[in-house]
């Protein structure tokens, strides 16, 4: 059932071309910018599928102004912009795009915990301004990053990748999770009881998905339980920790230091954050390479794709709409 498809803002190729050889039209923002509320309203009606962002609030409202849509396919792993319960009550498919950005995104929580903790931030902007007094015993001292303990929360696939490369540098690896995390215990990596990992890990590092339960997950008492010289990173969802505590740990010293590429109200942060020198701060960036973005928007493409011809999207968010044993959907298309 060919039908009508609207991309919601400009993004990399091969996603376009793919919806474009598979639908009768396609409507696209072009502009590298996200439509408003009530533009994106607009712009869903009458649609049969749409390819949208993390950008893009699909909530309840939008939901109804897109009556008759099939699916919504978000070029992201996370989908929290997505009212999935009420997507799902209206049998509307959505779809995510995993696997693809786990190593980047590794590697990005990498260069925070390691810019974070060696202060390579703060001393680039020293050499910049000229202020760099000469080699000195007592000048910038950072934390080491070597045979310390690395707190995973969160026991999924960038959870891994993480510990995997956490092992070259001779780190001991704690895990936190609701579910066991098979390729964490194959690294050797603990799991233990949140609290554990809190008191006990020099880095304590974010990698679950934003939901009711992990929403200010680390907040002022989870703050408290760090340890002075812990640093805490977060590459997963901003809102997970609870910004404005986590400027008064920054601020009184209950914690040595942040790592962040996400936050509570993007693109904005908290008061304050930006003043606290023991910060890095990232705008987003953990799934920013070439490849990755070309990886996300294939997949993307796919998903839609194959809602378009009738078949079962690969990464399908809302399965109970679409069985994997049931070859055809259950309710026609
Ligand atoms: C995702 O895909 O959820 C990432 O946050 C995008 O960078």
């Amino acid at each position: 059932m060919p039908g009508r498809v609207l991309i919601t803002r400009a993004i990399p190729e091969p996603g376009p071309s793919l919806v474009r050889g598979a639908a009768d039209r396609v409507d696209a923002n072009t502009e590298d910018r996200s439509l408003t509320a009530d533009g994106l309203k607009l712009a869903v009606a009458g649609q049969d599928a749409v390819l949208c962002l993390l950008t893009d609030q699909i909530d309840a409202s939008v939901l109804e102004a897109a009556e008759g849509c099939k699916i919504f396919a978000n070029m992201a792993v996370g989908y929290n912009n997505i009212d999935v319960a009420e997507a799902t009550r209206r049998g509307i498919l959505v779809t995510n795009t995993p696997g693809v950005l786990t190593e980047c995104t590794a590697d990005l929580t990498w260069a925070l915990i390691l810019g974070v903790a060696r202060r390579v931030a703060e001393g680039d902007v020293e050499m910049r301004a000229g202020r760099f007094p000469g080699w000195g015993p007592l000048y910038m001292l950072g934390g080491d990053v070597a045979g310390t303990t690395l707190g995973l929360i969160g026991p999924g696939r960038i959870a891994a990748a993480v510990a995997r490369r956490a092992t070259g540098f001779g780190m001991t690896v704690l895990y936190h999770g609701r579910r066991p995390g098979a390729e964490l215990d194959g690294l050797g990596a603990r799991s233990v009881p949140l609290d554990e990992l809190l008191k006990t890990s020099d880095f304590v590092s974010l990698h679950v998905p934003l939901s009711a339960e992990t929403r200010h997950l680390i907040d002022a008492q989870a703050l408290s339980q760090m340890k002075p010289t812990s640093y805490l990173i977060n590459t997963s969802r901003g809102p997970v920790v609870d910004e404005a505590a986590l400027v008064v740990a920054l601020r009184t010293g209950q914690i040595a230091g942040a790592g962040l590429d996400v936050y509570e109200d993007e693109p904005k942060m908290a008061t304050g954050l930006a003043d606290c020198p023991n910060t890095v701060l990232l705008p987003h960036l953990g799934s920013a390479t070439i490849a990755t973005r070309a990886a996300m928007s294939r997949i993307a493409g796919e998903n839609l794709v194959a809602v378009l011809q009738g078949r079962r999207p690969p990464n399908l968010v809302n399965p109970e709409l679409w069985p994997d044993s049931s070859r055809a959907r259950p309710h026609s298309l």
